[in-house]
C-alpha cells in the first residue's frame, strides 16, 4: 500500500514537473545576444512610457491622465514590433492592476529570484524555455518605484485620482506601493529565430 502510494507521488510530481515548463540557463553566446536586445528593449519601453506619462500629466492632469493609462499597453507592443523579431513585451508583478500583468509560472520564478537575496543587486535574469516552435527566451529587467509613482500607486493618491482609478480598476492589487519597492519587471519575449 505504502509502494502504491509512493509511486502515484512521485507520478504525480512527474506530470507536475512536465506541466510546468522548465527554465533552462543559456549559454555566454546567447545570453549576450538576448541582454543586448533586451536591455535596449527595456530603454525604450521605459523611456516612452516616461515621457508619454510627463506629457499626459502636463496636459490633462493627473486624474485624467490616470484614466488614459490604459494606452500604456498599446505603447509597449509598439516598441515591440518595432524590433521586427516577434518580439513580446510585458510588465509582470505580483501588484497588478491591469489583469493582463497578472504572473504566469515563468514570471513568479524571475520576480522572486528579484525580491530574495539572490538576486544581489542583478540588473537582469535571463532563460529560456521549449516551446512548440524551438525555444522562446526570456530577458526580464527590474523596475522600482519612484517618488512620482506614488501619485498613483499609493494610499496618499489626490481623491480624484482615487476615485477614476478605483472606477476603472476595481482590482487593482497597485494601490499601496512604497518607495524603491520593485514595481514590476520588464519581459522581453524572443523567438528562437532572433537569438541564432
Ligand atoms: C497618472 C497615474 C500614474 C502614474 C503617475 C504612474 N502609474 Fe503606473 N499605472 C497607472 C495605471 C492607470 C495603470 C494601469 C494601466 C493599464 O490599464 O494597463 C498602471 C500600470 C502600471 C504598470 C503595469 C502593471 C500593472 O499593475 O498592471 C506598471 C509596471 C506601472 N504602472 C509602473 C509605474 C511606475 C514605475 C510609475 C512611476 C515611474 C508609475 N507606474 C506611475 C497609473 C499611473
Amino acid at each position: 500500500m505504502k509502494k502504491v502510494l509512493l509511486i502515484c507521488i512521485s507520478c504525480w510530481s512527474m506530470f507536475l514537473f512536465a506541466s510546468e515548463e522548465p527554465l533552462i540557463e543559456l549559454s555566454s553566446s546567447e545570453e549576450k545576444v538576448l541582454s543586448d536586445i533586451g536591455h535596449k528593449a527595456a530603454g525604450m519601453v521605459s523611456k516612452r512610457l516616461m515621457n508619454t506619462m510627463l506629457g499626459d500629466i502636463k496636459s490633462v492632469g493627473l486624474a485624467e491622465a490616470a484614466r488614459g493609462w490604459s494606452k500604456s499597453v498599446a505603447l509597449i507592443n509598439d516598441t515591440a514590433d518595432s524590433f521586427n523579431l516577434g518580439m513580446k513585451i510585458k510588465r509582470p508583478t505580483y501588484q497588478y492592476r491591469n489583469p493582463i500583468n497578472k504572473p504566469d509560472h515563468l514570471d513568479q520564478v524571475a520576480l522572486d529570484f528579484f525580491l530574495s537575496s539572490e538576486s544581489d543587486d542583478a540588473s537582469s535574469f535571463s532563460r529560456k524555455v521549449k516551446g512548440e516552435d524551438g525555444y522562446r527566451y526570456l530577458y526580464y529587467q527590474p523596475m522600482y518605484v519612484t517618488k512620482k509613482c506614488l501619485l498613483c500607486h499609493s494610499v496618499n493618491m489626490a481623491d480624484d485620482v482615487k476615485a477614476v482609478l478605483e472606477e476603472k480598476y476595481p482590482n487593482d492589487l497597485s494601490r499601496d506601493l512604497k518607495l524603491a519597492e520593485l514595481r514590476a519587471l520588464i519581459r522581453v519575449e524572443l523567438p528562437e529565430s532572433a537569438i541564432k
